[in-house]
């Protein structure tokens, strides 16, 4: 992300858009922001000038440079427009193309992405002319954040209260990544499974399932159909995609090969038991004395069963490992017919399950090993997307 326009107007919300702004600047983005004079009401513009350490514009006449247009010169290489607030009154005057202030007059002039985040009172956002505005928005490019619902400024309760910064954030990032995977149908699996023992134990293992939903997340933002099969996690499912609960790997190996016809790309990131309890009690077993003995069973081997009918299809699967890293990981990847494979070593810091960071290294088909660095795994998910990207 390089230059990024924020339009704030006059919201009760606009002090949340000084959080944008550092969100927006701490990833990297130059930040110029517009307000609307009503803005000015809420917060300040010193505030956003010492957060972006740009000047801010409020009036559209104020001449800065003395040779340049304002609202042309601030749009010269914007990547992004982002609205946030956006009031009724603003909506209603870009819907119908009113240009009387500086940020409505951009708006007009902008050729990038538009991104609007409208929020005001719960009547104020059911009324039928707002809701007609947002659609005319939506239907001339503009990409609409939906409020959220819960308690608003005004005490009562319902939908139209501003995003998280950070929801607002993710969702501008969205906007501006390629949609290189548009329409590719990808199955996704995250997360542990269980294997109970009684009613109230069972098997696992510590996956939280963050790559997984990461990787999910980031196919959802390039435009890919995705559903995504998990195990047990307290994570929320990305927008759009579609989840599918399971709790068992025998569940899990069902659901796979219910959506594994029409995928077209298929990454296996969830942490299966290879074992189960060969019997499951039905009621609570009771503590005796002395040494107790659990015999497992086999589950079937999902990635080993998907490999054999892979067709054109693409592949990817990850490998946990403690030792023998590399070779343990070609084995894999020959035995169960991958594509991709990304390897966790457990044993360096920072790396595998239950923490937002990994340190993984990936082999194609041509067994050559890539070591990549600690990287978040939202970042990493992209990168294993962008090498995903030219197989298919
Ligand atoms: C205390 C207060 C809070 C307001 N909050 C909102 C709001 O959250 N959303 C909205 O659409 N209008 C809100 N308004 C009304 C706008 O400030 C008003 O429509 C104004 O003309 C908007 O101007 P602008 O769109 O140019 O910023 C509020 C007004 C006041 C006095």
């Amino acid at each position: 992300m390089k230059k990024v326009v924020l339009g704030v107007t006059g919201g009760v919300a606009a002090y949340k858009a000084a959080e944008l702004a550092r969100l927006l600047m701490r990833g990297g983005a130059e930040v110029h922001v517009i307000m609307t004079p009503a803005a000015t009401e809420f917060i300040t513009p010193l505030t956003f000038q010492a957060l972006t350490g740009n000047p801010v514009y409020v009036n559209m006449y104020a001449d800065r440079s003395g040779e340049k247009i304002q609202h042309i010169d601030l749009l010269e290489n914007t990547d992004l427009v982002v609205i946030a607030p956006a009031t009724a009154n603003t909506m209603a005057k870009m819907a119908s193309g009113l240009a009387d202030n500086l940020l409505t007059t951009l708006y007009l002039a902008a050729r990038c992405p538009v991104v609007i985040v409208p929020s005001m009172n719960v009547n104020m956002y059911e009324h039928s002319v707002v809701q007609d505005n947002i659609k005319k928005l939506a239907g001339h490019g503009c990409q609409v954040m939906d409020p959220e619902a819960g308690e608003l400024a005004c005490g009562v309760y319902g939908r139209g209260r501003m995003p998280d910064p950070l929801d607002i954030y993710a969702f501008t990032r969205a906007v501006l990544r390629p949609k290189d995977f548009a329409g590719v149908k990808s199955l996704v699996s995250a997360g542990p499974t269980r294997e109970p023992l009684d009613p109230v134990r069972f098997l696992s293992n510590p996956s939280t399932g963050l790559m997984g939903y990461a990787l999910a997340r980031a196919l959802t933002e390039r435009g890919a159909d995705v559903t995504l099969i998990s195990g047990q996690t307290h994570l929320q499912a990305p927008a759009g995609v579609n989840k599918v609960d399971v709790t068992t790997t025998e569940e899990m190996f069902d659901a796979v090969f219910e959506h594994y016809k029409e995928s077209r790309l298929v990454i296996k990131a969830a942490a299966v038991s290879d074992y189960r309890p060969l019997e499951v009690s039905e009621q609570k077993v009771k503590k005796s004395d002395g040494k107790s003995m659990i015999e497992l069973a086999r589950n079937r081997d999902i990635l080993f069963e998907l490999g054999k009918e892979k067709g054109d299809r693409v592949l990817v699967g990850f490998a946990a490992e403690t030792e023998d890293i590399f070779d343990n990981a070609r084995q894999k990847m020959d035995r169960k017919n991958l594509d991709l494979i990304v390897i966790n070593n457990l044993k360096e810091p920072g790396a595998g399950f239950a923490v937002p960071t990994n340190r993984v290294s990936i082999i194609d088909r041509s067994g050559e090993v890539e070591n990549l660095p600690l990287m978040d795994k939202e970042e990493l998910a992209h990168y294993i997307l962008d090498r995903i990207a030219r197989m298919l």
